[in-house]
């Protein structure tokens, strides 16, 4: 694996956070999200927010993000958060510590960029990562109908990884789990874990069970909107897997 390289560059307004070993050319027309869609290099993802795009880069699909506030606060300000300095912003905690993740050998996506623009007392930002190719989100293989308890237990122990290594994800729904399938199509997919805004690490507690009870909570909710209910056997069994490893 090789080692992530971190560095900064100011640009006008703001500054960007890279890894200097992986990103060779182009920096500075990375987050220009009109030019890719100029260039016909730019796909949206089906189903998210709309704030995710793909980008072709250096022969391959990389994930460029714009963090928007979800939920009710949405409807009033949109995509712009409060400075606290430019690590606290979220673009950088979540590039630095995707760096850690990805170095610990954890299921993560590969860091590649962050940036975040400032103005006055408050900036934007927008995070990119290498494309996990091949994955549908758990809600999606869910929707599917086809997740054998093998991918529950699997799931469960990947969860439980995270946590032995003190990782807190803020929010840990089905979609943010993915499977990738692209070994050979009867091995267990291996198992990601992405989208880590305001994620950090803590120590062992409370919090482990409530994340385990978030995505428990998700899982019904994708189920539900299929008008099915999720199956007992399959929560039992990614819990099974969680304890196994743990
Ligand atoms: N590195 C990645 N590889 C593959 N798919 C990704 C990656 N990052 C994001 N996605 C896809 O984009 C969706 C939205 O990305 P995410 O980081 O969860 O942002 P948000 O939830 O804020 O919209 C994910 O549910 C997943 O389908
Ligand atoms: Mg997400």
């Amino acid at each position: 694996m090789q080692l992530i390289e971190a560095r900064s560059t100011p640009v006008p307004d703001g500054c960007i956070l890279y890894d200097a070993a992986y990103v060779r050319h182009g920096l500075s027309e990375l987050f220009a999200i009109d030019e890719w869609a100029a260039r016909g290099a730019l796909e949206h993802i089906p189903g998210g927010r709309g704030s995710v795009a793909v980008i072709r880069h250096q022969g391959e699909r990389w994930i460029l993000r714009h963090y928007r506030r979800g939920g009710l606060a949405a409807k009033v300000a949109t995509d712009r958060y409060l400075w606290m300095g430019a690590e606290r912003t979220r673009s950088f905690a979540e590039w630095r510590l995707l760096a850690m993740l990805y170095a610990r050998g954890l299921p993560v996506p590969r860091p590649v960029a962050a940036r975040y623009l400032r103005r006055g007392m408050s900036y934007t930002a927008d995070l990119i990562t290498v494309m996990v190719e091949h994955t549908a989100t758990l809600a999606q293989a869910l929707r599917a109908g086809r997740v054998e308890a093998d991918v529950w237990r699997q799931i469960g122990a990947t969860i439980a990884r995270f946590h032995a290594h003190g990782v807190y994800h803020a929010d840990l729904n089905a979609h943010n789990v993915l499977l990738a399938t692209h070994e050979a199509p009867s091995s267990v997919p291996r198992i990601y874990l992405i989208d880590f805004d305001r994620g950090r690490i803590r120590s062992r507690g409370g919090w482990e069970r409530r994340v385990l009870e978030r995505l428990h909570r998700s899982l019904e909710k994708v189920t539900a909107a299929t008008g099915a209910t999720l199956d007992d056997a399959q929560w039992r069994a990614l819990l099974h897997g969680y304890e196994q490893a743990r």
